[in-house]
């Protein structure tokens, strides 16, 4: 078709916009629940169900409060969640050591949550951030995140919680050589059918700052950033090199994070690679939309749709939001 033979008066683009039904008979992407991966809060105790500031309605969950919230999302069609840990800071320590203990809280919230919802998926991120007293994902030796050092780690947490029961490690830390590292390991130890998400795609980002509140790592000492391992934002080759690599390591589906400022980047996986491709609408887009909705400057579903079939129209298979519970919920209700 060429732009002469549409030419107006024949074409009129807003004839299939005029009503509810053409619009919704013509639209060529749709969010359903089968889309949506819940990220969530967890720490020690019961009963509890701790406000996050940052993260206006986002709460820190004990295991069994926890394990009580989920049962309204999984009836509305939950398929998945991502763990999180909020660390008592008395438990962290230079090396992490709490992140390769194989009683820690996570590897104990797979397992419960695990005996209640045997078919919900679980993916855990893998990395030695939450249990750092530094807030590194590695291993610092002279104030640098030693990379080949922080492999073994690695290795040893995925396996925790292969054997806990999770279902697809998600390596978030961004260490070279990871994903085959770990990889390696699962199969010497026998699980062969443990899925790896990679954080292929993950840049060092303002926008994990509410994240990093909610599970107490906010302040990094030594180097005080994280760009030494996460990517470059103004890198957009690199991030194809980088999914490339992660790909032949292993990488059953690969992720790219933040969402919303980097949907080029999605687009651009999706048609190089073809792989299942999930992207994180992470921590400070879910605080900025919520602080527009608060002062009245959008209407909150409307704006959270938005981002949603935005990320479908990018060529996302799936996507990590905090908005999970209330998406779910007016899914349901099926405007
Ligand atoms: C830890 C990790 C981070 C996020 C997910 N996993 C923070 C970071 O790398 O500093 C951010 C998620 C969010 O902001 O919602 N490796």
């Amino acid at each position: 078709m060429t732009k002469q033979e549409r030419k107006f008066p024949n074409t009129r683009m807003r004839r299939n916009r005029m009503q509810k039904f053409s619009r919704k008979l013509t639209s060529e992407n749709a969010l359903s629940a089968n889309d949506i991966i819940w990220p969530v809060f967890i720490k020690e105790g019961k009963a509890i169900k701790q406000v996050i500031d940052a993260m206006p309605d986002v709460f820190c969950f004990s295991i069994d409060s926890l394990i009580k919230e989920l049962e309204n999302p999984i009836r509305l069609g939950l398929n998945a969640i991502a763990l999180f840990p909020n660390i008592d800071s008395k438990l962290k320590d230079r090396e992490g050591s709490q992140g390769i203990d194989p009683n820690n809280l996570i590897c104990r919230a797979i397992k419960e949550i695990k005996n209640e919802f045997p078919s919900l998926g679980i993916i855990c991120d893998v990395a030695l951030d939450p249990f750092t007293d530094h807030g590194h994902d590695g291993v610092v030796r002279g104030g640098i995140v030693d990379n080949d050092l922080t492999l073994d780690k690695l290795n040893k947490q995925a396996l925790i919680y292969a054997e806990a029961g999770c279902d697809i490690i998600a390596p978030s830390d961004m260490m070279d050589g990871r994903v085959g590292s770990i990889r390696n390991c699962l199969e010497k130890n026998n699980f062969k059918n443990t899925m790896i998400m990679s954080y292929a795609a993950k840049y060092s980002s303002s926008y994990y700052g509410p994240f990093r509140s909610a599970i107490g790592s906010e302040e990094l000492i030594k180097p005080k950033d994280k760009k030494s391992y996460q990517l470059d934002f103004a890198n957009s080759d690199e991030a194809m090199h980088e999914i490339l690599i992660d790909i032949n390591e292993g990488a059953d589906m690969v992720m790219i994070k933040p969402g919303m400022p980097y949907l080029d980047i999605v687009s651009r996986a999706k048609e190089t690679f073809n792989m299942p491709t999930f992207v994180y609408q992470v921590s400070g887009e879910y605080s900025m939309i919520m602080s527009a909705v608060e002062k009245g400057l959008a209407n909150k579903r409307d704006i959270i749709f938005e981002s949603m079939v935005c990320f479908k129209r990018a060529g996302a298979d799936g996507i990590f939001t905090y908005f999970a519970p209330y998406l779910l919920n007016d899914l349901k209700k099926g405007i």
